[in-house]
């Protein structure tokens, strides 16, 4: 069946800046990725690693420089009004993204403004996208410095639904929310993707919300994908050091069950100074001599997953001892 979005080796590279030099920085190098119908793909990754951008190449808000998207098999090939028209972005500062000036009732409501599309009575539309997220129609009167986070964030679902999209991207659907709002959130659009076949592309760092909605989880460092596969089987024996890194860095209830040998070391690195060979190897805990010069593929390792790693299959071969050998 044809995926609803497909990326094909897309690259981003953004100016460097100041007025002597045209130098451009690859911010995103060949990702590749793929969202099915109803499905809900998660990106992860640190801050910097590029997930904001590639949701704006997405969306065509950052221009792409290498490769393509394709929406629903038919390639975005400048004209973004099909795009637009049937994905729906949630982004990553609720509130900033909602014009300050405006009425919670004409924000839902604007996507059919923008599209030229009919809207014989606004306020009964808004009234029926409020409901859908859980807000009452009063809400529609408000303007968005008078919302709560939680409130924010269902107004930005309820716009993002406006036009019955076929894909979301969520940029940080969760971040800056208290717990329990955050289950709200996350309640809601799980609701959302079973009632309507929504398609997710969700992009977090928060692990716990990947469990929570994610079918499948794409891994970014430095803007590659340095590992991909289905949720469960990535949690259970992640194939990329990097992976595991993450997950063992992941709060949990019984601190026994930290893995201080897989903790991630130091910061990620500045993109103007990429690592030579394997861009992971200055943090990576299993580096040895090849990772150093020679940068590995992304590469089929079983159960339908890929990783981009010299020694993946060999640590795949040894699940059970799991990581605990340190290759040194
Ligand atoms: N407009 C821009 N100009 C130059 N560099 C940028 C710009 N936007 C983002 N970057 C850089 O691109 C990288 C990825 O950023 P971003 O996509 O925001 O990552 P994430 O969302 O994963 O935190 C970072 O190194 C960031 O500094
Ligand atoms: S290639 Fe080497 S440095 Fe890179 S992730 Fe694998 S073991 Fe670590
Ligand atoms: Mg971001």
């Amino acid at each position: 069946m044809t995926a609803v979005l497909d990326l094909r080796a897309l690259s981003v590279d953004l100016p460097l800046g100041g007025f002597l030099t045209r130098a451009r920085l690859p911010i995103l190098c060949d990702v590749s990725l793929s969202v099915g119908r109803g499905e809900s793909v998660a990106l992860v990754g640190e801050s910097g690693s590029g997930k904001t951008t590639l949701a704006r190449a997405v969306m065509g808000l950052t221009p792409i420089s290498g490769g393509s998207v394709f929406f629903e098999g038919q390639r975005v090939d400048g004209d973004l009004a099909r795009l637009r028209r049937n994905a729906a972005m949630m982004f990553q500062d609720a509130t900033a993204s909602l014009s300050p000036r405006l009425t919670v009732g004409y924000l839902v409501t604007e996507p059919f403004r923008i599209h030229g599309l009919p809207l014989p009575d606004p306020a009964a539309t808004a009234r029926d996208l409020l409901a859908r997220v859980g807000l009452p129609p009063a809400i529609a009167r408000r303007y968005p410095h008078e919302l709560s986070g939680g409130q924010a964030r269902r107004v930005g679902v309820a716009r993002a639904l406006a036009l019955d999209p076929r894909l979301v991207v969520a940029d940080e659907p969760t971040a800056g929310l208290d717990v329990s709002v955050q289950a709200e959130v996350l309640n809601l659009m799980h609701d959302l993707r079973a009632g309507m076949g929504l398609a997710y592309l969700v992009i977090t760092h928060n692990l716990a919300l990947v469990r929570h909605v994610a079918d499948r989880v794409v891994v970014l460092y430095l803007g590659r994908v340095v590992e991909e596969g289905p949720t469960a089987r990535i949690f259970a024996a992640p194939a990329h050091p990097y992976t595991a890194s993450l997950i063992a860095a992941e709060p949990k209830p019984d601190p026994r069950r930290r893995r201080a040998d897989l903790a991630i070391r130091g910061e990620v690195p500045s993109v103007l100074r990429r690592p030579a060979g394997c861009e992971f190897h200055t943090r990576c805990p299993l580096v040895r001599d090849l990772c150093r010069s020679t940068p590995p593929d992304l590469v089929p390792v079983g159960d339908g997953r890929q990783a981009r790693c010299h020694f993946a299959d060999q640590r795949q071969d040894k699940q059970g001892e799991r990581h605990a050998v340190d290759h040194r």
